[in-house]
């Protein structure tokens, strides 16, 4: 796949096949997401797979601390979007409710909604990029963003979806206990992955993006 067609075809997946995903196609997919760049080629990153059982008991766990309204506690801040970028996620939510047919009085789907993202979108796979705590919080999480972004291509180039997941790790003591997680480590973000289930009507959203003249200056060109 060209780069260019694989960038603008990669979105995320929110329904997968339940299809387990071989071990030697996930090495793959890190073997050429690992080519990432990072500052100073620091690679400050670990990354922890989890598929089968252990995966379901983190699923489990964290659904029980969501319905106890156990507050989240991340490893890194998370974002809390006011203004436009709250109204973009709006926007987002709209048409990912839409999509799904539910609808804004509808509680208990709505909740259930966020539930599903609480278990990775039941993807077959977590993968869990941490950062050892001894490094700076932002610059790490800036080289474990473009990890993530080179992940998610790789992915689909192989045919997997993906789902960059904040949510799955707004527990992390959760994946800590069950994916033996040292505490030396802070984990910065989750990605739900596996086969797309073409069918999952969420994942049909293109979202969309702002027009690039309101999102940049161009200086020198006249
Ligand atoms: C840091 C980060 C955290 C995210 N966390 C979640 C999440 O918890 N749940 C979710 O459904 N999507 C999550 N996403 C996916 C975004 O909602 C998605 O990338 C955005 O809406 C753009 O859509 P696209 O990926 O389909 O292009 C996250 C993305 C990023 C970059």
């Amino acid at each position: 796949m060209d780069i260019i067609e694989g960038i603008l075809h990669r979105k995320s997946i929110r329904g997968f096949k339940p299809d387990p995903v071989p071990q030697e196609l996930i090495r793959k997919v890190l073997e050429v997401g690992t080519r990432s760049p990072s500052a100073e080629n620091g690679q400050p990153w670990e990354i922890t797979v989890i598929t089968g059982e252990i995966l379901e008991k983190i699923k489990r766990r964290n659904i029980e601390k969501l319905d106890a309204r156990d507050p989240f506690d991340p490893d890194v801040s998370m974002h809390i979007y006011a203004g436009i970028y709250k109204q973009r996620h709006m926007v987002l939510a709209a048409e990912l409710y839409g999509l799904m047919g539910i609808t804004r009085e509808d509680r208990e789907r709505r909740a259930a909604w966020v539930r599903r993202g609480f278990r990775f979108y039941d993807a077959p796979v977590a993968i869990v990029l941490s950062a050892d705590r001894s490094l700076d919080e932002a610059p790490a999480q800036f080289d474990i963003g473009c990890l993530t972004q080179t992940i998610c291509l790789a992915a689909l180039g192989f045919g997997l979806g993906t789902c960059i997941a904040g949510q799955g790790v707004l527990y992390p003591e959760v994946v800590r206990e069950f994916a033996r997680v040292p505490e030396s480590k802070r984990l910065v973000i989750s990605i739900a992955m596996g086969y797309p289930d073409p069918a999952f009507p969420a994942n049909r959203l293109m979202s969309k993006r702002e027009p690039i003249d309101s999102v940049t200056t161009w200086l020198g060109f006249d």
